[in-house]
């Protein structure tokens, strides 16, 4: 056989290998989430006093977000509200939640997030409150323009188990089902939680 085709036929094999390799590497571009995108990891969470944990120095969702953005190599944005009036007893923060939750209101958010346009993927965090978001996570979601943008969610609360995807996607962004995780797990079971963390960071690519 003439050794050019020999050659070239090694050639499209080596190729071939080298492309099916690219696309199914550890199902990394499988979920079409992480192509290399610069990653934001926004939270929102309150240390205090907080349901199961007693007086936490570092909130729940804090712990996830920061975990988070070390394994995607994402930057932090805390949301902090300017005015912050939210009490530290437990009981006392979920009747001015409430309050501020039947007002619909927007709490005006310190700092903006720095080149936001250059962010394909943003993880939004947030604890669970009375089944919803806190108010302050809303106005973060009414700042910045999602389109064309992946939002995913994570959450962490003491038994509603969900984030709440579906009122993200009125951002206008694809909004991948989020990952919701107890609060007492993220603050006193940490290996656990990472395990949970890492698992479905592993199945959206990263
Ligand atoms: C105002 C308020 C309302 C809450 N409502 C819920 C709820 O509806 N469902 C739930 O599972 N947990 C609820 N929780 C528990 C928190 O979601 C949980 O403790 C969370 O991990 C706190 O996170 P953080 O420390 O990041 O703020 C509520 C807590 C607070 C303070």
């Amino acid at each position: 056989m003439n050794i050019k085709l020999i050659l070239i036929g090694i050639l499209i094999v080596v190729l071939g290998g080298f492309f099916f390799f690219k696309t199914n590497n550890g199902g990394k571009t499988m979920a079409g989430v992480n192509d290399n995108k610069k990653v934001l990891v926004a939270y929102f969470s309150r240390a205090g006093e907080q349901y199961s944990v007693g007086n936490i120095t570092e909130g729940n969702t804090a712990i996830i977000a920061k975990m988070i953005a070390d394994k995607t190599n994402g930057d932090l944005f805390e949301i902090k509200v300017k005015n912050d009036n939210y009490p530290k007893g437990y009981t006392e923060l979920t009747e001015y939640a409430k309050t501020e939750m039947s007002q619909n209101a927007r709490p005006e958010i310190i700092g903006k997030v720095e080149n936001f346009a250059d962010y394909d993927t943003v993880f939004v965090g947030y604890p669970i409150w009375w089944g919803d978001k806190p108010m302050p996570v809303y106005t973060f979601l009414d700042s910045y323009d999602f389109k064309g943008k992946t939002i995913i969610p994570f959450c962490t609360h003491e038994g509603s188990g969900y984030c709440g995807e579906q009122s993200m996607e009125l951002t206008g962004a694809k909004v991948i089902k989020g990952l919701a995780i107890y609060g007492h797990i993220a603050q006193n079971d940490r290996p656990q939680a990472d395990k949970q963390v890492s698992e479905w960071l592993k199945g959206l690519g990263f």
